[in-house]
C-alpha cells in the first residue's frame, strides 16, 4: 500500500492495535483549531487529541480545572473539520464525569456533536464502571494514568507518579482493571520509564506516553510546546522542534519521524 493510500485511510482502534502488534510507534499531538488539525492530518499524524490543556495554551488559565464541556465541544467541532485520516480523541473535562449519567451524556455529545472517535478519562480503577458503561454503548475510551492534571490538588502538585513500589503496583493494577473494563487506549503522563515499559508490556491495548520514556507504544505532546509558543514553564519531557526545523510543517513532520524511529524521547526527556 502506498503512503498516500495509507494516509487517506481513517485510523481506527484496530489500526492502533495493529501498529502495537507490529511494533510501529503511534504519533499523537494535541490540536485546538481546524488549521492546525489539517496541518497535522496532512503530515500523517496518527491520533489528534483535543486536550483540556487548551485551558492553559488557548485560554491562559493556570490549570485545566476550569475548562467546560461547551468549550471542549466548540474546539472538538472545529478540529474534526480538519481531519480525514487521524483518529480524534477528546478529553472529558474536570467534573464532566462526576456521575455515570453525566459522563454518558457528555461523552455522547463528543461523539454526536463533534464526531469524536474516542473519549479520554482521567482516573484509575475507580473508573471501571464508567468505562464498562461507555464500552457497552459503543464509545471507545482512552484511560489516563500517572499524572492526572485534573486531580492536581489531590496529588499535591504536578509530580512524576509511580516512583515507589506501592504506587507503581497500584498503577499496574489500575491499567489491568481499565483494560478489562474495555478501554481501547492507555495514556501515561509523567511516569518513570521502567514502569511505563512494564505497563506497555502487560497491556494488550496500545499505550501512549507523555513524559513516560521511549518504551511505550506511542508518544503525545502538546502542539504549542513542540512549536515553542507555549507561555510559561516548558516541561522537561517536551521538545521545541522549531529550533532545528524553522517551519511549522517541518517541525510536525520531524516530530512524527522521531517518534516512529524512537529517537524521541531521548534520555534528557525521560524520568528514571
Ligand atoms: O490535555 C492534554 O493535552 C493532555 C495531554 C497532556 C496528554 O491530556
Amino acid at each position: 500500500m502506498s503512503t498516500q493510500q495509507k494516509q487517506t485511510r481513517r485510523v481506527t482502534i484496530n489500526t492502533l492495535r495493529e501498529m502495537k502488534g507490529r511494533g510501529e510507534k503511534i504519533a499523537c499531538l494535541t490540536a485546538y483549531d481546524v488549521s492546525f488539525a489539517q496541518l497535522l492530518d496532512h503530515a500523517g499524524i496518527d491520533v489528534v487529541l483535543v486536550g483540556d490543556s487548551l485551558g492553559m495554551v488557548i485560554q491562559g488559565l493556570n490549570s485545566t480545572i476550569p475548562v467546560t464541556m461547551d468549550e471542549m465541544v466548540y474546539h472538538g467541532k472545529v478540529v474534526s473539520r480538519g481531519l480525514r485520516h487521524a483518529l480524534l480523541v477528546m478529553d472529558m473535562p474536570f467534573m464532566s464525569d462526576a456521575s455515570t449519567a453525566q459522563a454518558v451524556a457528555n461523552a455522547g455529545r463528543f461523539m454526536k456533536e463533534c464526531g469524536a472517535n474516542m473519549v479520554k478519562l482521567e482516573g484509575g480503577a475507580d473508573q471501571r464502571e464508567l468505562v464498562e458503561t461507555l464500552t457497552r454503548l459503543g464509545i471507545p475510551v482512552c484511560a489516563h494514568l500517572g499524572l492526572q492534571p485534573q486531580r492536581v490538588h489531590k496529588l499535591g502538585g504536578y509530580k512524576v507518579q509511580g516512583r515507589d513500589t506501592e504506587s507503581a503496583d497500584k498503577m499496574l493494577n489500575d491499567a489491568r482493571v481499565l483494560e478489562q473494563a474495555g478501554a481501547d487506549l492507555l495514556l501515561l503522563e509523567c511516569v518513570p520509564d521502567a514502569l511505563a515499559r512494564k505497563l506497555s508490556e502487560q497491556s494488550k491495548i496500545p499505550v501512549i506516553g507523555i513524559g513516560a520514556g521511549s518504551q511505550t507504544d506511542g508518544q503525545v505532546l502538546v502542539l504549542y510546546d513542540i512549536l515553542g509558543i507555549s507561555v510559561g514553564h516548558i516541561p522537561k519531557f517536551s521538545k521545541n522542534y522549531m529550533l532545528q526545523s524553522g517551519s511549522i510543517q517541518q517541525s510536525v513532520k520531524q516530530y512524527i519521524e522521531e517518534v516512529k524511529s524512537v529517537s524521541f524521547p531521548a534520555a534528557e526527556h525521560t524520568f528514571n
